[in-house]
This record gives C-alpha cells, sequence and structure tokens, in this order.
C-alpha cells in the first residue's frame, strides 16, 4: 500500500488543516507513515508567521528532497501559509517540488495529486477564496489522540494587526455553517471525542459574515450536541470578547475555565501602532470580566518584544501587564518583520542585542509567574480528562489546562477522573488518582 507522510508547521489550522488532508489520502487509498524515507507522498504544511518558520520549511524541503533518490515517483507537496505567500518563490528555490497549493485551494487536494503523478507540476494558489473550499469539512479528520478533536469554525481574520501576515495568507473571515458545525460536532461525538476544541485565527469574531448567529450561541449550541463533555476554543480577540460570551463561558457546564487571550504588548502606543484595537486599560478590564465571572480561570497570552519603536518604557508596561494578570502560561516572540505589512515598513529603534535581552528577562519573570501558579495545585483536588498513556503513567489535562500525571489503569482512557495533585513541577502536575 502506498504511504503519505505530512509535516506540519504553525497554528492550530495548520495541525487541523493537515488532519483534512490525512483524511484526504486515507481515502485515496494512502497510509499514514511516520518514516518520511519510506512515504510516497510527502506534504509540508508551513506557517509563515514568523521569519523562523519560513526557514524551517526550506531546511525540511532540503531534507525531504533526498526522498527521489529512492523512490524517483514519489511526490513533494508544499501546501498553507507560505505557499499561499510565497508558492511561486518556493518552486524556483525548489524546482523538485511536485505541488504546490495554497491555503483555500486544500479540498483540490485529490485532482492536484492525480496532476503531480502524470509527472505534472501540479499548482494552485488563488488570490481569491475559492468558493468550494468548504468541501474540505466532508473529510474526516486522521487524530492522533482519540478524545479531543480541533474543529474549524471560522477561516481567515479581518483584523489587520500591522505586523501579521496572516489575513495576506489566510483572507477574510468567513464562520462555517452553524448545521454543519454541529454535524461535524456529532460525527466526532460518535468517534469518541470527548473534548470539541473550536478553531479559528478569531474565534470570537465567530458569525459576524453570517448575521443571524454569535459565538456565545455556537458554544450553547455545541455544548447541546449528546456526549460533548468539554469545550475549548482559540484564539478569542480581547476586541470581540463580550460580556455574552464570557457570561456563556461561565453558564456552560462544559466550557473549559481556561482562555488564551494575545495581549501583545502592554504599552498603550505600541498597541495603537499594532492596531490591535484596544488600550491596556480596556484589556485588564475584560480580564477582570473573565475573573468575576470565572473565579478559577487559567489565562495564557501572546507578546511581542521588540515592535518597531519599542522602548525599554514600552516594553515595562507590557512586564507591568504580566504581573498585573499573572497569566499561566506566556507565548512570547521577537517581532518579525513580514513582507507587504505596514509594520515592515515602521522603522526599528532599538538594538537587536537590546530585545534579545527584553525577551529573556521576560522569559524568566513569566517561568517563576507559571511556577507559582502550577504550586497553587499542590493538595487539591481536580478533574482530568485521561488522554493517554506515557511511560506507563496516565497523562490527561485539567479544565484549567494543565497536564497531569498519575497512576492508573488504561481502562480509563477517555474518561473524566477525579485526581489530587502531589506535585506541581514547572511544566506539569502529578496527581494520585480519587475516583
Ligand atoms: N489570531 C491570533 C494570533 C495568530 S499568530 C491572535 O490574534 O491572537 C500567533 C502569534 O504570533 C500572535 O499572537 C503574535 O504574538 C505572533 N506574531 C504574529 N506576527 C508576528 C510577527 N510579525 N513577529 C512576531 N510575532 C508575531
Ligand atoms: Fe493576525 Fe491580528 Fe488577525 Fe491575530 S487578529 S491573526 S494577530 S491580524
Ligand atoms: Fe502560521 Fe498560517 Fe497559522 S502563518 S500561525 S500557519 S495561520
Amino acid at each position: 500500500m502506498k504511504k503519505f507522510y505530512i509535516k506540519t508547521f504553525g497554528c492550530q489550522m495548520n495541525v487541523n488543516d493537515s488532519q483534512k488532508m490525512a483524511g484526504i489520502l486515507k481515502h485515496l487509498g494512502y497510509e499514514p507513515t511516520t518514516n518520511w524515507e519510506e512515504a510516497d507522498v510527502i506534504l509540508v504544511n508551513t506557517c509563515s508567521v514568523r521569519e523562523k518558520p519560513d526557514q524551517k520549511v526550506l531546511s525540511a524541503l532540503g531534507e525531504f528532497k533526498k526522498v527521489k533518490k529512492k523512490n524517483p515517483n514519489a511526490v513533494i507537496g508544499v501546501c498553507g501559509c507560505l505557499a499561499q505567500r510565497a508558492g511561486y518563490e518556493l518552486l524556483q528555490k525548489a524546482p523538485y517540488l511536485d505541488m504546490v497549493f495554497g491555503t483555500t485551494n486544500i479540498h483540490h487536494l485529490p485532482q492536484l495529486l492525480d496532476e503531480a503523478l502524470k509527472g505534472n507540476k501540479a499548482v494552485e494558489i488563488l488570490e481569491e477564496i475559492d468558493e468550494r473550499e468548504t468541501e474540505l469539512d466532508k473529510y474526516p479528520t486522521v487524530r492522533e489522540n482519540k478524545y479531543t478533536a480541533y474543529l474549524t469554525v471560522i477561516r481567515g481574520c479581518d483584523k489587520k494587526c500591522t505586523y501579521c501576515i496572516v489575513p495576506y495568507t489566510r483572507g477574510k473571515e468567513r464562520s462555517r455553517r452553524l448545521g454543519d458545525i454541529l454535524r461535524e460536532v456529532k460525527e466526532l461525538v460518535d468517534d469518541g471525542v470527548k473534548e470539541i476544541h473550536l478553531l479559528g485565527q478569531n474565534v470570537t469574531a465567530y458569525g459576524k459574515d453570517l448575521g443571524d448567529v454569535k459565538f456565545w450561541e455556537l458554544l450553547y449550541a455545541v455544548a447541546n450536541v449528546e456526549g460533548v463533555e468539554r469545550i475549548r476554543f482559540t484564539t478569542g480577540h480581547p476586541r470581540d470578547l463580550d460580556e455574552d460570551i464570557i457570561k456563556a463561558m461561565a453558564d456552560i457546564p462544559q466550557v473549559c475555565e481556561y482562555l488564551h487571550l494575545p495581549i501583545q504588548a502592554g504599552s498603550d502606543r505600541i498597541l495603537k501602532a499594532m492596531d490591535r484595537g484596544y488600550t491596556q486599560k480596556e484589556y485588564l478590564e475584560k480580564i477582570e470580566l473573565l475573573k468575576k465571572y470565572i473565579p478559577n480561570i487559567a489565562l495564557s497570552t501572546d507578546i511581542i518584544v521588540g515592535f518597531p519603536g519599542e522602548t525599554y518604557e514600552d516594553y515595562l508596561e507590557t512586564i507591568k501587564v504580566l504581573k498585573e494578570v499573572e497569566y499561566d502560561q506566556v507565548f512570547s516572540f521577537k517581532y518579525s518583520p513580514r513582507p507587504g505589512t505596514p509594520a515592515a515598513e515602521m522603522e526599528q529603534t532599538e538594538d537587536p542585542k537590546e530585545i534579545s535581552k527584553r525577551l529573556n528577562d521576560l522569559i524568566q519573570l513569566q517561568k517563576e509567574i507559571s511556577f507559582k501558579k502550577n504550586l497553587a495545585y499542590e493538595n487539591k483536588e481536580v478533574e482530568v480528562l485521561v488522554e493517554e498513556e506515557k511511560d506507563g503513567k496516565l497523562v490527561g489535562r485539567t479544565r484549567t489546562n494543565k497536564l497531569v500525571y498519575f497512576e492508573g489503569r488504561n481502562t480509563l482512557l477517555g474518561k473524566l477522573v477525579l485526581t489530587r495533585i502531589t506535585k506541581a513541577n514547572r511544566y506539569s502536575l502529578e496527581g494520585v488518582l480519587i475516583k
């Protein structure tokens, strides 16, 4: 049987797209392999959000090219955000590529593969969004985890943060129809899934383009599907996160007490230059509202350090927010200019060394805060969804998205259990089974 291998870079949207592509390839009679050297089809699903992922893609391609020595008929394809942004450039740099396709052409994978197998270059990168992209939704996802599943509910992004490439690589916002989403939720539950993770670059904007449904209504509708035990969603945008959504989060038993709410920077001047659409005060008011309705909520955020024009004083505003909010987790990045974005034209005033130092200091500070947050779990009883067995232990997540390791029988896989936390580590918790 012919085999396929998919390498995925980037965010959960890309992970979900790769799961769908795996579904398509299985449907076409291919089997997955974990060893790219024996693959007949290699797909590289790319990210372009910063310069580093761009480079990673190029070095991965250099490696995968070797597959053709042993198997000259092997097909190598590139898709995702870098392909959408610079597919033709990629073809020049890597002329051995057989397929290159954009983010809205994934449903054409069967035809593209057909073309490539005939020995032709299969290239499809559209400027406009392909109206038929939703055909992708009908394929089942091939997931690594049996009990948790991603589900894309909105594609694209209408926010135009000045540093960000995503609106260019993913296009304008398109919400999926509620009925289609609920059908997929039901299929996933029938397949054994307990936790549904709703996805979008900007999920809280769900429904704006449809006009007749809002994100909080989607949450209720998903919760009403029989068998859904937990609901998570990423990424919420602070601008669209309103009291209706927060109330629904608090009210729906299955919605987990965890939210990733990117602030990016603490300084109002920088937030304005980023065109984020909120001030530090407005952001902190939303955090306060979240904590009021959901007192035990765990929070995480994204931070960009070294945006053009960021002074040390601006940076200190970010530090101030981290100290005040006490996030459970922070994903921090050095600013990276992206071709074609407005920020790429802005002047960088700071020394790269100084920016690296700021980032390192921020990471150190957050390490302490995250550890302190974990320590607070010691001796507490928490609900865990048992996701997998690893090194002879069971592993699952709390509703607040913390990993818990504990002893137990594998008949508990996929079950919600109660554990008592015995030890907090920096990045995980250890516990014992209570029930
Ligand atoms: N839609 C999500 C984020 C998508 S990109 C949101 O709006 O929050 C994921 C993260 O990458 C962003 O939150 C941001 O922190 C970071 N990022 C995006 N563009 C970047 C750039 N040009 N340089 C550095 N980090 C960037
Ligand atoms: Fe990028 Fe901003 Fe859209 Fe997030 S909201 S994807 S950071 S443009
Ligand atoms: Fe990267 Fe595209 Fe996601 S640029 S972060 S893979 S939307």
